[in-house]
């Protein structure tokens, strides 16, 4: 990609680690100031090597998406650290394991709070400030392959639920906010090593074969194959693509 994203400011939610922070290395190397937003403690840390190694502006926060408040707060916070963010990427989710009728509201419940309500609620804030600043934007939501087929042999209805809110509510904002010059976008990755698949691979090694005989390229994606697809989405050369959610999983829903 030769996108050149210097002078643009963006929040990467989800950005201590996994998927969100493979995409935020990749804008900060297009020369984008980048801010990290996470529950866990490591975004700090996360945001200093990848401002150290990269050159550009970062700052990592500690926020819990699924708080009006606090996302608030961080919007404000990067406001003053590093200007209105003009580019936001909404990595920050959850999925539980769970067979349906033995699942609990309080898991149903926060399943949706964190991947649907959150991704909402940094939108919200994302479109208020560039509203104000009188800026356009791109944002690009975290879906998934889920969205759109069941996988197996997992039970994830949460998830699957979650994500196609996420696919809907990237339309619904995309239309809403074209006038505003924001331009809303999902990518839906099938398989991809990280944290959260790593769990249940280390606890059934076997699951990862059964994925692997799915898909097509054979392989599991690793998170850099998603950079480009992002840098791409955050980028001029996408002014004309809003509204969609670009899957990437090796040909798992082709067949
Ligand atoms: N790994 C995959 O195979 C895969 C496939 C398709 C989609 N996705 C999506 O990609 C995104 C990133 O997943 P990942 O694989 O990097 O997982 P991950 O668990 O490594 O990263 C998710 C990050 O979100 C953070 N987070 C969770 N709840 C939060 C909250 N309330 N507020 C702020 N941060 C919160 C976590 O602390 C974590 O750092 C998720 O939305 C996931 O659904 C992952």
């Amino acid at each position: 990609m030769s996108a050149d994203l210097t002078g643009r400011t963006a929040v990467v939610t989800g950005g201590a680690r996994g998927l969100g922070l493979s995409m935020a290395r990749a804008l900060a190397r297009h020369g984008a100031s980048v801010a990290l937003l996470d529950v866990l403690d490591l975004v700090t840390g996360s945001a200093a090597d990848l401002g150290r190694d990269l050159g550009v502006a970062t700052t990592g926060l500690v926020v819990d998406i699924t708080s009006e408040q606090s996302v608030a707060d961080a919007f404000g916070q990067v406001g003053e650290r590093l200007g209105t963010p003009d580019l936001l990427v909404n990595s920050a989710g959850i999925t539980i394991w769970s067979d349906s009728l033995d699942t609990d509201l309080a898991t149903w419940q926060r399943v949706l709070d964190v991947n649907l309500t959150g991704t909402f609620l940094t939108c919200r804030q994302f479109g208020r400030g560039c509203r104000a600043a009188g800026q356009p934007g791109a944002i690009v939501n975290v879906s998934s392959m889920s969205a759109q087929v069941v996988n197996v042999p997992q039970h994830q209805a949460s998830y699957h639920a979650s994500k196609a809110g996420v696919d809907m509510l990237t339309k619904a904002l995309a239309v809403e906010w074209s006038g505003l010059g924001i331009r809303v976008n999902a990518i839906a990755p099938g398989y991809v090593l990280s944290d959260m698949t790593r769990q249940f691979i280390e606890a059934e090694p076997e699951i990862a074969e059964r994925w692997r005989s799915m898909i097509p390229l054979g392989r599991m994606a690793e998170p850099a194959d998603l950079d480009d697809l992002v840098v791409f989405l955050c980028s001029p050369g996408s002014s004309y693509l809003t509204g969609q959610s670009i899957v990437i999983d090796g040909g798992y829903t082709a067949i």
